[in-house]
């Protein structure tokens, strides 16, 4: 499959990926490789410029497009909340939500002990006169609001990408459980998160130019060990077993070449 926004230069080039229902693939990549594109096809924000998308082997184009997205749940990077109750935020899209089953979403977000201490708890008003959040507090509702859906598909679109690594912590915790049973595409760059994928794909100007369980990646020279490595090294992990080992592996994800 490829796609090409102005129908001439494609952003992705002969991609084929076959996920199981309920596996989670983590998509690795530099920026502008292609990453948000790929999942943007899932929910028909756009469609292939050639081949398919099938979902349980029906082209995506067959569905209705409501019911298509009603089965994707979705978290991106930085979360839009409104003016409104915490309570309407979580059931933004499900407005016929119960109070039962937005606290449920919220105890899955790790979101219900913060929301107990509000002033006024789920009923707290949030937005420029109202209570506002933090980027983990505001990333916990958003993936309470997808998980209100009990969508089979989520996306998650680098979604602690504006949040410290203390706060991404408390979100992969609620993400993990978020995950569990449903069939999940997640843009991760913690070695944390693409270990516990069902495999990995790494991107490079729109092609998966690597893919594989993390044990299999790690034991090949490619990009996927390069990010691995300067990570390890960023860790103070292994530093220096990585030197001894990986001389080369100093090389960003930026840089082209090298790939196997
Ligand atoms: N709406 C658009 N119209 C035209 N080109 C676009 C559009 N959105 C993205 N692109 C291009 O498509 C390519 C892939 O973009 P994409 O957003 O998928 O990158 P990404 O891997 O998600 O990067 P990042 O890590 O920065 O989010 C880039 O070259 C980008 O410039
Ligand atoms: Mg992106």
């Amino acid at each position: 499959m490829s796609f090409a926004y102005n129908g001439i230069e494609p952003v992705l080039r002969s991609v084929d990926l076959d996920v199981k229902p309920g596996q989670c693939v983590a998509i690795l990549g530099a920026t502008g490789a292609g990453k948000s594109v790929l999942m943007s096809l899932i929910p028909r924000f756009w469609d292939p410029s050639d081949g398919r998308v099938l979902l349980d082997g029906i082209d995506a184009r067959d569905l209705r497009l409501d019911d298509l997205r009603r089965n994707i749940g979705l978290v991106f990077q930085e979360s839009f909340l409104f003016s409104n109750t915490v309570a309407s935020n979580i059931a933004f899209g499900h407005p016929d939500a119960t109070q039962e089953q937005i606290e449920k979403a919220a105890r899955i977000a790790a979101a219900h002990d913060f929301i107990m201490q509000l002033p006024k708890g789920y009923e707290t008003v949030l937005g420029e006169s109202g209570k506002s959040l933090s980027g983990g507090q505001r990333q916990r509702l958003a993936i309470a609001r997808a998980v209100l859906l009990e969508p089979p598909i989520l996306l998650l679109d680098d979604p602690t990408a504006a949040i410290d690594s203390e706060t991404e912590d408390e979100i992969f915790e609620a993400l993990d459980r978020a995950i569990a049973g449903r069939t999940t595409f997640i843009v991760a760059h913690r070695l944390s998160t693409l270990r516990r994928a069902d495999f990995i794909i790494v991107m490079e100007d729109g092609r998966i130019v690597q893919k594989g369980r993390h044990e299999e990646l790690m034991r090949v020279p490619g990009p996927y060990l390069r990010v691995a490595n300067l990570q390890l090294l960023d860790g103070r992990e292994l530093q220096q077993q990585a030197l001894e080992q990986q001389p080369q592996s100093m090389i960003s994800m930026e840089r082209k070449g090298g790939i196997t």
